[in-house]
């Protein structure tokens, strides 16, 4: 297959690329990104590098998704068959304090990609959504199934809303052979210190207090970000067309006692908790149903919340110059010094 990551230098579509190099070595993988603030280079090390000896394993194309006549030229030089879609705007934050982005990516962006693709008539096409489009839960609400209505609340969440209505659309009016997957909040390794999860991490490791919105007890879902990969391996190969999944960790737990593990697995004490000013419109409960890709595609989520933690503090600790350049935001001025000598090795 060759197939089109869209997003592949950011958290999952990094981790994705690795699974799908680890599963499917033939494969060919065309990577285009944008490099936002949120795309590292540094995510695909080993990767790039690897695929030196073999130049068409990973493509890296710098791009935006919303520039129609580069998607067009990459679907056809390239030879698409399939696309896998996570480039977007991703943090709910970020979208409070600006919207515009998230509607120009996820949604322009989407609708330009999907009618290139289907004018290249690419064969099969994986929107990456989430769990934030089915809106809130109350504490005793049953979990979010696919035929949950959409109700999403914020900006990020209204934006992928908005790219889902489009991405079956798509399928509805032309037949075009697309997936949705929803998914709820992933963790583990190269995922940017903006989220809980990394950001509470490397503060404990630098003994910086932990900000937590409002009483910690807005309640997440949380799968790893390899369970997440081998669920949209399945959904991409063998899902059935015009399908939404579901997919999730079966691990609900409230913001605080993630933040209390994290630091009792970096040794530190809870006396860097702080509470701050709640975040606008903070959705207090997620909670997904993963009975149909269970039953459908026989996927279900192997790490424990508790094992992944523990591998991702890991995990961290072991990976402090992959953080220490985010920090201090040397990632961006690596990739503008090594981005032209790579580009000339991979495309
Ligand atoms: P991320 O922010 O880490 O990465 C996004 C990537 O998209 C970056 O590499 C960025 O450079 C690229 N990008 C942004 N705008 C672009 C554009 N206009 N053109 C091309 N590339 C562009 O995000 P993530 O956490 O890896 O999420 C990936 C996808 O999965 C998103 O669609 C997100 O909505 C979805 N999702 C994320 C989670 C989660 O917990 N992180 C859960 C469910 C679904
Ligand atoms: O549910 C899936 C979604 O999960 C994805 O679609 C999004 O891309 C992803 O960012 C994530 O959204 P959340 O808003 O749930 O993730 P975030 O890591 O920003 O926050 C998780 C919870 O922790 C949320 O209740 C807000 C809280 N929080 C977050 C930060 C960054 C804090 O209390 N303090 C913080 O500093």
């Amino acid at each position: 297959m060759i197939l089109l990551v869209t997003g592949g230098c950011g958290f999952i579509g990094s981790n994705f690329v690795r699974f799908q190099r680890a599963q499917h070595p033939d494969d060919r993988l065309v990577v285009l990104d944008a490099l936002t603030y949120a795309g590292n280079l540094h995510n695909l090390d080993g990767v790039l590098d690897a695929s030196a000896a073999d130049p068409a394993a990973v493509t890296l194309v710098r791009g935006d998704i919303a520039d129609a006549a580069l998607v067009e030229q990459v679907l056809r030089d390239h030879q698409v068959e399939a696309i896998i879609h996570f480039a977007a705007e991703s943090h709910v934050d970020r979208s409070i304090l600006g919207p515009g982005e998230f509607v120009r990516t996820n949604v322009l962006g989407t609708a330009t990609l999907l009618e290139q693709a289907r004018a290249a008539k690419v064969a099969r096409f994986l929107h990456v959504s989430t769990d934030e489009v089915y809106g809130d839960l109350g504490p005793a609400d049953p979990p979010f199934t696919e035929q949950t209505p959409l109700a999403p609340r914020s900006p990020y969440s209204a934006s992928k809303a908005s790219s889902d209505h489009l991405v079956a659309a798509w399928h509805h009016t032309w037949h075009f052979p697309s997936l949705i997957t929803r998914c709820s909040n992933n963790y583990g390794p190269y995922q940017f210190p903006e989220k809980l999860i990394p950001l509470m991490i490397l503060r404990a490791l630098d003994d910086q207090p932990l900000p937590v919105y409002g009483d910690g007890m807005n309640v997440r879902d949380w799968i790893h970000v390899e369970d997440h990969c081998a669920a949209l391996d399945a959904v991409l190969r063998r899902g059935r067309e015009g399908e939404v999944y579901n997919i999730g960790g079966n691990s609900e737990r409230a913001n605080l006692a993630i933040v209390r593990r994290i630091l009792e697995l970096c040794g530190k004490s809870e006396a860097l908790i702080r509470h701050v000013t709640d975040r606008p419109g903070h959705d207090r409960r997620y909670a997904l149903s993963i009975e149909k890709i269970e039953r459908e595609l026989g996927w279900t989520p192997r790490r424990t919340l508790d094992e992944g933690l523990a591998a991702t503090v890991a995990w961290y600790r072991a990976n402090e110059p992959w953080w220490r350049t985010i920090l201090s935001g040397d990632y961006r001025t690596w990739y503008e010094r090594n981005y032209h000598a790579r580009k000339a090795v991979h495309s």
